[in-house]
């Protein structure tokens, strides 16, 4: 191979419910990717075990609709893979051996395992702790060049460069006895002239990556938020996302007709962020024509846009929750797709470690 093939990654957990932030920060983003490139997207279940084991049976329904959600966005199985991570083996396998390549010190500085663990560290799962490194093997077992996510994700991206460059640091020369190696594309002094693993470009895209809680505009919208009232679910009618905007948090003034006049309201922000996103329009131009109108006119006009927005969405997603083994025989080709690509590449790092072959 001469150079790394563009290639773009990106997952989501099967935990809970799927919100609005998850859409417009992700999925949506990712629809127009498919024509640019080839692109894998991973319904992450390993994942979705490091904080707890779900009920039985969630995992299942979870990832259903989690898949159901990317198909209603406009991710289409004929141009993209769509497969569930702990169908292919790969994953579980490249995450090992990156538990050996990542340091305890650069894991030790993640911040979203200091949140989630919070006060109980010593009880939080090894699992958890590691999480990271698995993230990095979802991408580089594709030797993926490009991967799409949030911004709350970069600290996460930054440490699969890392694991990436010791990598391909440490086995340098048996990178290029064994010739899997690529030239690599931005030559530097740390790192060698041929690479295994690329390093991979976060693409952390507009204005709304960051859709927040409606009760707390310094929170990000999430699924283990214990108030229902703090977000969109993708499964909400009508009914619910009205009265979810109606009683989303604001302050008592007007809506500002510049940009500058969000600064310190971050419930205002957040919901003119979420109406600009969902109208495909800048912040500024929301505020040219709600600037000076009070959030009682606002509001009614962001619930109707998100119901129309979203309406046709929930409706697409139950169609395709109603048939599960149609949606079980998507996921199934998709693995099947996804191992051709990432079993030949951990043939490789096999062969790069130095493990006896015995095949
Ligand atoms: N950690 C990501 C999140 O919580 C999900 C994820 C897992 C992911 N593996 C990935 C995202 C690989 C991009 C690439 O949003």
């Amino acid at each position: 191979m001469t150079a790394f093939q563009p290639r773009v990654f990106s997952g989501v957990q099967p935990t809970g419910n799927l919100h609005l932030g998850n859409y417009l920060g992700a999925v949506s983003r990712w629809v127009p990717l498919q024509d640019q490139m080839e692109t894998i997207f991973c319904v992450v279940d390993l994942h979705a075990i490091t904080a707890s084991f779900p009920e039985q049976g969630e995992l299942q329904s979870a990832t259903r609709e989690v898949t159901a959600a990317y198909m209603a966005a406009g991710i289409d199985p004929k141009k993209s893979i769509i497969f569930n991570q702990s169908q292919v083996r790969a994953h579980a396998e490249l995450a090992w051996i990156f538990n050996c390549v990542a340091r305890m010190g650069w894991l030790s500085r993640m911040t979203q395992f200091k949140e989630k663990a919070g006060k109980n560290r010593e009880n939080a799962s090894v699992g958890l702790f590691a999480y990271p490194n698995l993230m990095a093997a979802d991408i580089l077992a594709y030797r993926a060049t490009h991967v799409p996510v949030g911004d709350d994700q970069k600290q996460h991206l930054e440490l699969t460069r890392d694991i990436a460059q010791k990598f391909n640091n440490d086995f340098a020369d048996r990178i290029k006895e064994l010739g899997v190696g690529v030239p690599n594309p931005t030559p530097s002094p740390e790192l060698p002239e041929e690479l295994y693993f690329p390093i991979t470009e976060p693409m952390i895209t507009g204005p709304a990556t960051r859709i927040m809680s409606l009760r707390d505009g310094t929170k990000k919208m999430s699924k283990s938020d214990p108030s229902d009232l703090s977000r969109i679910n993708l499964t909400d009618d009508a009914d619910s996302i009205a009265k979810k905007i109606r009683k989303a948090k604001t302050d008592p003034d007007a809506l500002p007709s510049e940009i500058k006049g969000l600064e310190g309201r971050p419930e205002a922000d957040n919901l003119v962020g979420i109406y600009a996103a969902l109208a495909g329009h800048t912040k500024e131009e929301v505020l040219k024509d709600f600037g000076g109108e009070q959030f009682s006119a606002f509001k009614p006009a962001l619930a109707d846009l998100a119901v129309a927005k979203l309406a046709p969405l929930t409706k697409e997603m139950r169609r395709l929750t109603s048939d599960p083994a149609e949606i079980d025989r998507i996921l199934k080709d998709g693995a099947e797709k996804a191992a051709a690509i990432a079993d030949p590449i951990l043939a490789d790092v096999r062969k790069i470690i130095g493990f006896l072959d015995v095949a």
